[in-house]
């Protein structure tokens, strides 16, 4: 090989090198230590995972505080929240849920059931769906819950009769709701045969009550099961 080839092609190999350090030195400096939001203003040891996902801190808060506050006033927004307040109001005054509660609410949605929550002074109050709504709203599959067993004390559902796997779902949320606090599902409204095939789900809790409601203007019928002892 002629020697002014082999001097080219030797400084051609060193430039890749070079570039590929440099790039490989870039992407180590760009990586995020962690997904989590560092500014949360009350971090919960036992809801140790994104609660806002790496993308939230890549949009602009303005848009998303903008954002929020158009779905927020929206007639619709209202009057679900409104519902949902009632309904937990009711499940307060059984003692069900009070302010110091820890409190997940399964299939979210973009948030309404967190509001009203929020609003009656229960602070501590996650939510989860597949798709997240900053700052209400994270994300997380309902089959497979990001959380210690035992992590809440009140777990709620408006959408059971829309799960994949039933049985499964309520796995997870007796899964997450510690010993003697209560999981509440709302589901189309049924009679006590359906009521029954409800309950059977649940292979940890005992059946207390059930009852058709009027929820987000949907006739529903609200189950509250007490769950047991975690073997
Ligand atoms: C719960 O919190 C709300 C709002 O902070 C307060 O108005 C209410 O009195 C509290 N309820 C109890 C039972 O402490
Ligand atoms: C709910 O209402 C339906 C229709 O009126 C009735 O058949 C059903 O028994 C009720 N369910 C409960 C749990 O009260």
């Amino acid at each position: 090989m002629e020697r002014h080839i082999q001097i080219f092609l030797n400084k051609l190999s060193f430039a890749a090198i070079t570039i590929a350090t440099l790039t490989l030195l870039l992407l180590c400096l760009q990586t995020p230590e962690t997904c989590v939001d560092q500014s949360d203003p009350n971090p919960k040891p036992h809801t140790r995972f994104p609660r806002t996902t790496c993308d939230f801190t890549h949009r602009s808060h303005t848009s998303l505080d903008k954002r929020n506050r158009r779905i927020w006033s929206t007639n619709a927004w209202v009057r679900a929240v409104s519902s949902y307040t009632s309904l937990f109001k009711t499940l307060q005054v059984q003692s069900h849920i009070s302010n110091h509660s820890r409190v997940l609410i399964v299939s979210a949605g973009p948030g309404q059931a967190v509001m009203a929550l929020n609003n009656m002074g229960v602070t501590d109050v996650t939510g989860v769906e597949l798709m997240d709504s900053p700052p209400l709203v994270s994300r997380a599959d309902p089959h497979n819950l990001p959380f210690f067993d035992g992590s809440f004390d009140f777990g709620f559902s408006g959408y059971l009769d829309r799960a994949l796997f039933p049985g499964r779902y309520v796995a997870e949320m007796e899964r997450t709701v510690s010993s003697g606090g209560v999981c509440v599902v709302a589901v189309e409204e049924c009679g006590a045969r359906e009521v029954d095939e409800v309950v059977k789900l649940f292979k940890r809790s005992k059946f207390l009550s059930a009852k058709n409601v009027t929820l987000a203007g949907e006739m529903m019928t609200r189950i509250i099961m007490r769950v047991m002892n975690h073997s």
